[in-house]
């Protein structure tokens, strides 16, 4: 990320469902969105994608999109992230970057909803590494993508 856009994405602390989120948990979220990225299959919509969450704990898990010929059995990076996280027994994320290759792109509804069910909010990192004017990031709160995000009692 270039110094300008680094500053618009935020160099303050960012508010989480979980407490405060530092900007340097966030840089190496990117960077880690960025690894992931490059191992993305898709083939289809050739648009690959990487995800990264940070937990609690101090773990991160990536994800990346996995596309599928039924196109319907395309898994996104974000929700990717999501199943690895769970699967290593963590259920905490405070924070959470997604990189593409554009001029960046926020998680798609599916996604809102799934990365909602673990957390009311945090902020999450939306990267392009593709507009004109070079790398670009800018940071936004989960509670704002999907406000009144649906929930069962349990
Ligand atoms: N994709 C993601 O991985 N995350 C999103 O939030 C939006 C879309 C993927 C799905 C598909 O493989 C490709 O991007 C184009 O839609």
């Amino acid at each position: 990320m270039s110094a300008k856009n680094k500053k618009r994405a935020g160099r303050t602390t960012k508010k989480s469902g979980a407490g405060t989120v530092g900007a340097a948990l966030l840089d190496q979220l990117v960077q880690e969105a960025k690894v992931v990225r490059e191992r993305a299959y898709a083939p289809y919509s050739k648009y690959p994608v990487g995800a990264a969450i940070a937990t609690k704990s101090g773990a991160i898990y990536v994800g990346c999109n996995v596309e599928n010929a039924s196109f319907g059995g395309t898994i996104c990076a974000e929700r990717g992230a999501i199943m690895q996280m769970v699967a290593a027994g963590e259920r905490e994320p405070i924070a959470c970057a997604v990189v593409t290759g554009d001029e960046g792109a926020s998680p798609c509804g599916i996604c809102r909803q799934v990365l909602s069910e673990f957390t009311a909010d945090m902020p999450v990192v939306l990267v392009g590494l593709g507009s004109p004017e070079g790398e670009t990031g800018r940071v936004v709160q989960l509670a704002e993508l999907l406000p009144l995000a649906f929930r069962l009692k349990r």
